[in-house]
Order: structure tokens, then C-alpha cells, then sequence
């Protein structure tokens, strides 16, 4: 009895290829649990962490990779930038609370729904996978547990006129098919692998009725705008592309 519980810590410590301080116990649990469920052989280190969210690939036993984030549950950041976002979000309007954790979960079980709702309509999207708790599930964008670089980190001369209608096609797409508005769009919020376009990063992104929606899409484009003529592309008036990729009503 006492060997196996040996054998089972040794197993659980295992998981992790490198230990994190910012996995809190329960946050540890659904972990054992998701590789379980998912066939996650290990975790390897953080690929990113920011303000609100660290991702990590996760190996499978047979050597595929998912990129799992997990927001934080404990910052007061994430639990404002919630409060902002997902009770303006008439979809969870109904889901208020005052427990961080609770909130949390919404959050990453909004990131998980836009996701899902934008992949079936064709967007290039990470392929949701799974949500429990503070933590998604995803396709992993890059190669053998490298992530594919960022907008943001691809040498300028890869930097083109083409790219930048494809970026500006998913924005429309995510209006006209998934009814979406990304809402936090810019270079750091797209990821270029194998010659195609992914956006991430969904979890504020609203219903095209948002009261915002508009706003939110303006700034969007602007970024995209903005990102692409520093680089010496040739960009569209912003104007012309909002009344071009907006649903009329
Ligand atoms: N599916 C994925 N596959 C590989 N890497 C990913 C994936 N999703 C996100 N990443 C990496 O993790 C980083 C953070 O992810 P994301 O943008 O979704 O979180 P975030 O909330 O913006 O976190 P931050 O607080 O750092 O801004 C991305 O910049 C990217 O480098
Ligand atoms: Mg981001």
C-alpha cells in the first residue's frame, strides 16, 4: 500500500517536466485529472505568462502537443478585467458572483465558447479541445512543444500586403459567420504557422450586440492597421474597412 502511494506521488511529480510555483493545489488536481482524460503524458514549462493567464504545452503519449492555459485565480487583474467584460456579455449576464474562482472558470469558459464558435465557422482558431475550471485546452500552434512565433515576431520582410488581408478576412468572418468581435486584436494576439493566420486569445471577445461591439471592432482594426504600416504595408482606410466587414442591420 505504501509503495504504491510512493509510486503514485512519483508518477503525479512526473507530470510536470518543470515545477511551477504559480499552480496552486486545486489547480494541480484538475490537472492530474485533464491528463487523465486527454492522455497527457507531461507539462512542460510555460511557453508564455502575462497579466492574466500562463500557457503550457502539454506532451501526449503519443507525442502531440495541446497548449494549456491557465488563468490565474488568484489576481485582482483578471478579476476586473472579468467584471468588465463577461457581465456586459448578455450570454453570461445571468452568472454573477463575487468568488474568484467562479469568475475565473466563467472567463475560461468564455474563451472556450468563442473558440469553439469560431472554429466551426471556419476562423483559423486553435482547436478548442476542452475547458474545467481555470483551465482551457487547445490545439498547440507550433512544433513539438516550440510555439509558433507571434505577429509581433516575424521578420518585417515576412510582414505583407497578403497577410494583412488574410488577418482582415478572419475579422470579417468572425463578424459575418460567428457573430464575434475579437475585441483585444494586435500583432501580439496572432500567431503565423504554416503559412496560415491564428487568432488567439478570445476570451473578451463579444456578440456583435454588445453595446461595444463597434468600439471594440474600430480598435481592432486600428491595431491591425497600425501594426502593418510600421512595417511598410500599405493599409486600407480604417472607416472603409469597418463599414466593409460590419453586418448591416
Ligand atoms: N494554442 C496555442 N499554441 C501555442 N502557443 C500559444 C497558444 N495560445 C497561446 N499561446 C502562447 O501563449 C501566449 C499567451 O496566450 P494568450 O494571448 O491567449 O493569453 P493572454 O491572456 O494574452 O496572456 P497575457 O496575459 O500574456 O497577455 C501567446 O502570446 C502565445 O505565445
Ligand atoms: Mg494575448
Amino acid at each position: 500500500m505504501e509503495k504504491r502511494k510512493e509510486e503514485k506521488r512519483l508518477k503525479d511529480k512526473d507530470l510536470f517536466k518543470v515545477v511551477d510555483s504559480t499552480i496552486d493545489a486545486k489547480t494541480f488536481l484538475i490537472l492530474q485529472d485533464l491528463a487523465r482524460k486527454y492522455e497527457i503524458e507531461e507539462y512542460w514549462g510555460a511557453v508564455s505568462s502575462g497579466k492574466e493567464a500562463r500557457v503550457y504545452p502539454a506532451k501526449t503519449y503519443n507525442g502531440n502537443f495541446y497548449a494549456v492555459k491557465i488563468y490565474y485565480t488568484t489576481t485582482s487583474a483578471s478579476k476586473r478585467a472579468i467584471e468588465r467584460y463577461a457581465f456586459s456579455d448578455r450570454r453570461f449576464s445571468n452568472l454573477k458572483t463575487s468568488n474568484t474562482r467562479k469568475i475565473i472558470s466563467i472567463w475560461a469558459k468564455k474563451e472556450f465558447k468563442n473558440l469553439s464558435i469560431m472554429h466551426d465557422n471556419g476562423i483559423i482558431v486553435p482547436k478548442p479541445i476542452g475547458v474545467r475550471e481555470n483551465i482551457l485546452i487547445m490545439e498547440f500552434i507550433g512544433d513539438n512543444g516550440i510555439r509558433a512565433p507571434l505577429l509581433k515576431e516575424i521578420s518585417k520582410d515576412e510582414v505583407s500586403r497578403e497577410l494583412y488581408d488574410n488577418i482582415l478576412l478572419q475579422v470579417e468572418l468572425m463578424v459575418k459567420k460567428a457573430g464575434l468581435v475579437h475585441g483585444d486584436l494586435s500583432e501580439y494576439n496572432v500567431m503565423i504557422w504554416n503559412n496560415k493566420e491564428y487568432i488567439i486569445d478570445v476570451s473578451q471577445s463579444v456578440t456583435i450586440d454588445h453595446e461595444n461591439s463597434q468600439l471594440l471592432l474600430k480598435r481592432d482594426i486600428d491595431n491591425i492597421n497600425r501594426f502593418f504600416e510600421s512595417c511598410g504595408v500599405e493599409v486600407d482606410d480604417s472607416e472603409e474597412i469597418l463599414k466593409r466587414v460590419w453586418i448591416s442591420t
